[in-house]
């Protein structure tokens, strides 16, 4: 049973009646180009076939009435009050923050009940948060009648993220809950916004994801440390962004700190692998592609000091088993410390692989990792089910 057809069953188990509309958006994995969408840099990447769900149908008064099965609680927005922030942490920040969003660009939605469920593990780096905004954007653009134009959309899910969950993200994740294609792949330039779509279709070849099952407190403080010191670094280079930096201005600048010189280090390095991954992609160059994926991991590890002993390990393990074995390459996934690393893999391989990472993750580390294959999935989607009814 998919997501959809889950929350569909379950909205008439909780309300009693069948929902109007289900949206549904999927998580992300992003193949190469991280911390560069901040940057102003390209990131490669492209959305799983996990989803976060949303089945809703109106209701008489001016309340979203939201029940969260991932949360197992309902939580009510008042569109009669103030849209306010809720406490930090809170998951009703990212669907309130949307719905803000519309608010405050004229399109007021009237009350509905609503069910959301999914299948993106939280805080696993998969984009779980962009999932939800995205798919409450696109249940929205189903209750106002309107269909926004699918940048704005994602933009205004940043903002939500950024204002009412206090996360300072870029703008990869929801572009790609939103604008993903299937079989494909997104080389997204962050400064232009340009699109360019890359097919992904070889079936010989396979991402993985493995979720380390950990996520250190530490993430979200760091994720703006980092920020902070990009920022410091393209000042102190006299450029806009780190996207307009190279390694040589780097070498001549003074002043900067071991830390912050690292941060500029692997943002420029980064955002040139990125865009040698995407050639790698277009010519069905696996085995470069993977080792651009290394040495983007060191990268992170070593000079941006986002990776944590688990995500290492899972790198580690995958490395010693190398192409021979069918690994052309693996990284952490995301902002770090803790969720998902991804491998690029021959398919063949893929259930050797994911028994023997498995074990030996677990005789490591002592937890159990959480091993998942994908395509590249579709974004986010509305859907009518009782018009679908009539019509079958
Ligand atoms: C998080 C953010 C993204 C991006 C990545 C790191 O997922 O939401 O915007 O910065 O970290 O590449």
């Amino acid at each position: 049973m998919t997501i959809v057809q889950r929350v569909h069953d379950a909205f008439a188990g909780h309300y009693g009646r069948a929902p109007l509309w289900i949206a549904s958006a999927p998580g992300r994995l992003n193949l190469i180009g991280e911390h560069t969408d901040y940057n102003d840099g390209f990131v490669l990447s492209m959305a799983i076939e996990l989803r976060t769900a949303i089945a809703a149908a109106p209701n008489d008064t001016r309340k979203i009435v939201l029940h969260s099965e991932v949360a197992a609680e309902t939580a009510v927005i008042d569109l009669s009050q103030p849209l306010v922030p809720e406490a930090p942490g809170r998951w009703l920040n990212h669907p309130k923050g949307v719905v803000a969003g519309f608010v405050a660009a004229g399109h007021e939605p009237r009350g509905f009940d609503a069910l959301v469920g999914s299948s993106v593990p939280i805080g696993a780096g998969l984009a779980s948060s962009a999932a939800l905004e995205a798919a409450t954007a696109t249940l929205l653009e189903g209750v106002c009648g309107v269909e926004l134009d699918p940048v704005r959309k994602a933009l205004l899910c940043q903002q939500a993220a950024q204002t009412y969950a206090g996360m300072p993200c870029g703008i990869m994740d929801p572009f790609i809950c939103i604008l993903a294609r299937r079989d494909q792949v997104l080389l997204l330039d962050c400064r232009s916004r340009e699109a360019v779509w890359l097919a992904f279709e070889d079936p010989d070849v396979t991402v993985l994801s493995i979720n380390t099952n950990v996520k250190h407190r530490l993430a979200d403080g760091a994720y703006a440390l980092r920020r902070r010191q990009c920022e410091t670094a393209a000042q102190a280079l006299g450029v806009r962004s780190l996207r307009e930096a190279g390694l040589e201005m780097l070498a001549r600048a003074d002043g900067l700190d071991h830390a912050t010189r690292g941060c500029a280090r692997h943002v420029i390095t980064e955002i040139a692998r990125t865009v040698q991954a995407a050639q790698c992609l277009r010519e069905r160059a696996w085995a470069e592609l993977g080792q651009l994926l290394d040495a983007s991991q060191e990268s992170l590890q070593r000079d941006y000091g986002v990776s944590c002993p688990e995500l290492d390990a899972v790198v580690e393990i995958a490395r010693a088993i190398g192409p021979r074995g069918g690994v052309f390459g693996c990284r952490m996934n995301g902002g770090g410390f803790g969720g998902c690393a991804m491998a690029l893999i021959a398919t063949s391989a893929a259930a050797a692989i994911t028994q023997r990472i498995g074990t030996e993750y677990q005789r490591r580390t002592g937890i159990a990792a959480t091993v998942f294959a994908s395509r590249p999935a579709d974004g986010a989607r509305l859907s009518h089910p009782q018009e679908q009814g009539r019509r079958g």
